[in-house]
């Protein structure tokens, strides 16, 4: 394998054994990509992968050409995203005309003052849902971490955003069968070249996750369609929506956008989440200055909608997992016309990856980039004193596709960390070092399991919040 480092040209400044890089990036896909950039000191990178050689893209005035500035020429299409298609179909996570209606049919459930509306019942299942573990805390039985945030997430999410359609148990069937297609893209990721008509490794467990999906979500559709409401969840405003031919959307564009919704919904808080834990347990001194804040704002819990202004240093916790951990990792983009980034230029056609994980981590634009300090995080500016770059920074992306769930992440994470906080103390069980998994999101490698007890002596015989006005 070759990396062409650019500078006013593609030139080749140096060559590395294919075999060997593509074991760097089996091994550790994202720590590849960062070590590359490191390498090419933010210029862009092109990676050759044999037939797909793709520009890696990682300073931030480039990442803002290309996210903002001039994104029409950077879509989402292409060989990157058409293994997506078959999970998302085409809607709010594709481009172009299908794309721009959805954003414009989604966007009003997703405004800073349309998500504090629904705070309080966040909280309220956040408290209905964590009280399951207290069970875990008398036995002394272990949790699977990323199961149990997924579980928390997607009961959340099943109440705010779908009005409850789903039954709580097709929502945890959707969990597993999301996680088997987003570990079995990864193959298609890495060989993007490949035709449809050739079946490579985990091309029919993909196919089933996306059956399993579409098996539980295509009922509700239909049911919704058939008995419209006037409710606010997004199945209903879908279901609603007339098109300036008075046209309704069909069956497969409504299930498009429950799946792109449901899945960016779920997966990435989940896994940031996860990653959060793992933080905390390498890193006491923080954990301990969180639990103080959570103990003097939340005290005996559980987290209510009210607190959140208040959690200032959870909110900073937050900001600094995703700055080492941004779920959402890999941004792939085509480009539709011939360009230059950097005095490189790019063919219409080529692929152009960009990274928060790599970018947010390169030593020109974060000082001690790997260490975990989320002291960072209490001004807008760096220790020398200048704003920080817009694009240094960009964990929910950036542009016209700016991620449509971040207002509610910062609602919903920081309640579940401080409802967690308030009732249990966590332990990490799994011994690490923790490397990063080859998935659409970025999740650490294998099982996470962790110990839970209760955060007071004879917790255990504290009467529940009132579960039943929560839990289904
Ligand atoms: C830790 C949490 C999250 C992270 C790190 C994250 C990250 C991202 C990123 C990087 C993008 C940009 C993709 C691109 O430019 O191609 C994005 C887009 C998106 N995210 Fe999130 N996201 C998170 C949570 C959420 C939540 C909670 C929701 C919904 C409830 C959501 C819904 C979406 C949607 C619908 C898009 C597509 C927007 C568009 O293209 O117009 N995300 N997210």
């Amino acid at each position: 394998m070759a990396i062409d480092v650019g500078a006013g040209s593609v030139r080749r400044v140096r060559s590395i054994p294919m075999r060997r890089t593509v074991r760097r990036l089996m091994h550790d896909p994202a720590g590849a990509l960062l070590e590359f950039a490191r390498e090419a000191e933010g210029q862009v990178v092109r990676l050759n992968l044999g037939p797909f050689r793709p520009y890696l893209v990682t300073h931030p005035d480039h990442v803002q050409q290309v996210m903002r500035l001039e994104w029409t020429n950077y879509q989402r299409v292409g060989m990157f995203w058409r293994p997506l298609e078959r999970l998302f179909g085409h809607g709010i996570m594709s481009d172009g005309e299908h794309w721009r209606t959805s954003r414009a049919i989604l966007q009003p459930l997703f405004t800073t003052r349309y998500i504090a509306t629904l705070a309080e019942e966040m909280a309220a299942r956040v408290a209905g849902r964590i009280e399951e573990w207290d069970e875990h805390a008398r036995t002394g039985r272990d949790i699977d971490a990323t199961t149990e945030m997924s579980g928390i997430i997607t009961y959340i999410v099943n109440r705010v955003l779908f009005g409850d359609k789903l039954s709580r148990q097709d929502a945890e069937r959707i969990i597993p069968a999301i996680d088997l297609v987003s570990h079995s893209l990864v193959y298609r990721f890495l060989m993007p070249f490949m035709p449809y008509f050739i079946r490579i490794p985990r091309d029919r467990a993909c196919l089933r996750g996306i059956k399993q999906i579409d098996d539980v979500v295509y009922p509700v559709v239909r049911e919704a369609m058939a008995h419209p409401d006037d409710n606010l969840d997004i199945v209903s405003v879908l279901c609603r929506f007339t098109d300036e031919n008075g046209e309704r959307l069909t069956a497969k564009q409504i299930r498009d956008a429950l799946v792109s919704v449901y899945t960016a919904a779920s997966e990435t808080t989940a896994m940031i989440l996860t990653w959060l834990w793992l933080l905390l347990d390498g890193h006491p001194d923080i954990a301990a200055r969180l639990q103080a804040e959570i103990d003097e704002v939340v005290g005996d819990g559980p987290a209510r909608a009210e607190h959140v202004p208040q959690l200032a240093y959870t909110r900073m916790v937050l900001l600094e997992s995703l700055r080492l951990y941004p779920s959402g990792w890999l941004v792939p983009r085509h480009v539709m016309e011939d360009a230059e980034i950097g005095g490189v230029r790019i063919k219409r056609g080529s692929t152009v990856l960009i990274t928060p994980y790599a970018t947010q981590r390169l030593e020109e634009f974060w000082e001690r980039p790997d260490e975990f300090d989320p002291e960072r995080f209490a001004s807008e500016k760096t220790a020398g004193g200048e704003r920080r770059h817009r694009y240094s920074y960009f964990p929910f992306g950036g542009g016209p596709h700016k991620c449509l769930g971040e207002h509610l992440f910062y609602v919903e994470a920081p309640l579940i960390v401080a409802s967690i906080l308030s009732r249990f103390r966590l332990s990490v069980r799994t011994p690490g070092p923790y490397t990063v998994a080859w998935a659409a999101s970025l999740r650490p490698k294998g099982r996470i399991e962790l110990g839970v007890s209760f955060a007071r002596r004879g917790r255990s015989a504290v009467a529940g919040h009132d579960r039943s006005a929560v839990a289904r």
